[in-house]
């Protein structure tokens, strides 16, 4: 399978579903469209809903409308990272290669622009036009709690603030991790498979895989970080260093920190296997997670 091709599919089909489900610049109040439209449009590389539709691959289904489901996981992303830009917690100027959010709109515009990303999301859910009323409901409580805060991305948030500065301990750090990121990776595969009607089983697999990749996802962010250009990366580089947030790299430094996001892929890689030959666009991202340099 050719990854870029395959990529370049679905993320088409991501892409017309936000366009067709965020308001046109020009809906008023035209402001927080522009802002909302700005970061969501960023180039941002699509991993979330990717996951998500190459989850109900896996499973040997294509069903009907899934990209507007996993548009909704960018929507809930880039509102983390317009939110995880402001002043107020990493205090971030550069994201996707651009001035971040609140410094082109401001910060009010900016916190509603995530806002106004956040509801969105919700909205489209309950709308879906191609999902029962039981699906969507599931994929609701789904994205509610892999954003939350009793393990998710919310409560992640809070962790990483909180930890700034504090002695960076293995057990922070995982915690961390998994829930800032982590959560939200394996929400967006649990979301395809929910949408493809898996079994428990079928889901169960696949939350082990998205839980693997999730872990090894902000693994390799902390590692580039370090080791890349803000040209490169689009964002500041060497920013967790500065801010003095617990990262892998600040815990077991960076060789050690290859070698365990090399062991979540391949963990990544075994939760699948059951699923063979239809689950290849899977193994190719989770490779692709590892291996990326942005
Ligand atoms: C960056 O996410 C923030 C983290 C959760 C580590 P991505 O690396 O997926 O950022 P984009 O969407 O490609 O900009
Ligand atoms: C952000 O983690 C995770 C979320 C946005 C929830 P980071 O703070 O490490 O993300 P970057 O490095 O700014 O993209
Ligand atoms: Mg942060
Ligand atoms: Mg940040
Ligand atoms: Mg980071």
């Amino acid at each position: 399978m050719n990854l870029k091709e395959y990529l370049a599919a679905r993320i088409a089909r991501v892409e017309a579903a936000l366009e067709r489900w965020v308001p046109a610049e020009t809906t008023p109040p035209a402001t927080i469209h522009r802002a909302m439209r700005y970061s969501l449009f960023a180039g941002g590389k699509r991993v979330r809903p990717v996951l998500c539709i190459g989850a109900a691959e896996a499973l040997g289904r294509e069903p009907r409308g899934i990209e507007d489901a996993a548009c909704t996981l960018e929507m809930i992303h880039t509102y983390s990272l317009i939110h995880d830009d402001l002043p107020a917690l990493d205090n971030d100027d550069l994201r996707r290669g651009r001035p971040t959010n609140h410094v082109v709109f401001g910060e009010a515009m900016a916190i509603l622009a995530g806002d106004s990303l956040l509801t969105l999301a919700f909205e489209v859910l309950g709308k879906l036009p191609h999902a029962s009323n039981d699906v969507r409901a599931r994929l609701v409580a789904e994205l509610a709690t892999a954003s939350g805060t009793v393990g998710g991305m919310i409560g992640g948030q809070v962790h990483d603030i909180e930890g700034e500065g504090q002695p960076p301990t293995a057990e922070l750090l995982e915690q961390i991790h998994r829930a800032k990121t982590g959560a939200l990776l394996r929400g967006s595969v649990r979301m395809g498979a929910i949408y493809a009607g898996a079994t428990d089983d079928e889901l169960r697999s696949l939350s082990a895989f998205g839980e693997h990749v999730g872990l090894a996802f902000q693994i390799v962010d902390d590692i580039l970080d370090v080791e890349e250009s803000s040209e490169t990366l689009g964002k500041t580089a060497g920013k967790d260093q500065a801010q003095q947030k617990i990262t892998f790299p600040a815990v077991y430094g960076l060789d050690r920190s290859k070698v365990m996001a090399e062991h979540e892929r391949e963990a990544a890689r075994a939760a699948i296997q059951p699923f063979g030959v239809a689950a290849e666009p899977l193994l190719a991202l989770a490779d692709f997670i590892v291996k990326r340099k942005a």
